[in-house]
């Protein structure tokens, strides 16, 4: 498959909107008439504030200086790479920031072996043959022409052209470009992505060239599996998310699974930032922290006990060797935690 990549002029991304706050009014010198693109019905955020009300407002509870990096990447029209240990919310970043500016989240789940194929456009070569054997029988019919053959109907979009072409009219909010693990996929893909994420713009030779008429918010995270290539960083802003402390912990937790109640919140919390400080092999993120909560409620718990916490372990250790490193200093971990919640 050939993608050619055509430079296409930056277009304003247009104003935060979404269904927690419009800011028509409340940012004057950057409108949409002085900015000349776009139209007042959408406003991006005025601060890194707005950003942090949007998240919180989406039950995301961001650490420090997420909400300035995210600010910067939408004001600045630049992709965010988010860098941290599993289960750290970097994923969820993007889902809430979708929901928040009421726009599509196209995801690209990151692989080895992934080729621009799945990540731009294929051809549905099945409904092409089937269309072709559906007008063979027809004798009637004049010849299928490569024209139709290769047209939009048969185009199948996969993310990135969908970021690109299905984005709404200048003036409407961006879509939320997801390109998740992307330590997973290889180098090629990797300098692929870089020109792509320069342009905004895919030729599709049989088509024409698709431009993205709002440029997406794009969101790359990774679990540093292997070092991405300085040339992506150097395109994109870098935010490094960091686990949470423990106050921020426990109103995730509660946010996340609020029928857990404050002192399971506080204790599970508590014995899971006691478990990553073990050095384990797999470490225990966030999500493992709301997994325990929810375990042990369903169990009957409002708060930890040593039984319950051994019983419930696999909730929050996905390893045997963590876990059987974990069970001899369980009884201490959950004290500890009963005396701090
Ligand atoms: N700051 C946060 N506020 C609210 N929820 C959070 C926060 N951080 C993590 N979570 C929750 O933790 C879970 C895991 O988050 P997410 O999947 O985004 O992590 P991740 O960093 O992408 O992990 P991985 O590297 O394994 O893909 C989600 O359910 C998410 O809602
Ligand atoms: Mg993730």
């Amino acid at each position: 498959m050939r993608v050619d990549v055509a430079f296409v002029p930056a277009t304003s991304s247009g104003r935060f909107t979404g269904r927690h706050y419009a800011l028509g009014v409340t940012n004057p010198g950057r409108n949409s008439t002085e900015r000349g693109d776009f139209s007042p019905s959408w406003a991006p955020p005025a601060s890194p504030d707005d950003v942090e009300r949007a998240l919180i407002a989406e039950g995301y509870l961001p650490g420090e200086g997420l909400s300035t990096a995210i600010f910067l990447a939408i004001e600045l029209r630049r992709p965010l790479f988010l860098e941290g240990e599993p289960g750290v919310g970097k994923t969820e970043v993007a889902n809430v920031l979708a929901r928040s500016f009421g726009s599509d989240l196209l995801r690209l789940q990151c692989y080895e072996g992934i080729d621009a194929h799945q990540a731009i456009y294929e051809w549905d070569y099945q409904r092409q043959l089937l269309y072709l054997r559906a007008h063979d029988r027809r004798s009637d019919s004049p010849p299928i022409g490569e024209d139709e053959l290769f047209s939009e109907r048969f185009l199948i979009r996969r993310p990135l052209l969908q970021a690109i072409a299905g984005s709404g009219a200048v003036g409407s909010a961006p879509p939320v470009l997801l390109i998740d693990e992307i330590d997973r996929a290889d180098d090629e893909f990797e300098a692929f992505l870089l020109e792509i994420l320069a342009n905004f713009s895919v030729t599709v030779p049989e088509i024409g060239t698709f431009r993205a008429e709002v440029v997406p918010v794009v969101i790359l995270t990774s679990n540093r599996t292997r070092d991405v290539h300085d040339a992506l960083k150097r395109r994109a802003l870098y935010h490094w998310v960091e686990h949470p402390d423990f106050d921020r912990e426990v109103a995730i937790v509660l946010s996340r699974a609020p029928e857990a109640g404050h002192q399971l919140a506080s204790q599970v919390t508590s014995a899971v930032q006691a478990l990553r400080s073990m050095g384990l092999y797999k470490s225990p993120g966030v999500a493992e922290a709301i997994d325990w909560a929810r375990a042990l409620h369903a169990l009957g718990r409002n708060s930890l006990d040593e039984p319950s916490a051994s019983r419930t372990l696999g909730a929050v250790l996905k390893y045997r060797e963590d876990a059987d490193r974990a069970r001899p200093e369980l009884a201490a971990i959950v004290e500890n935690a009963i005396s701090r919640g």
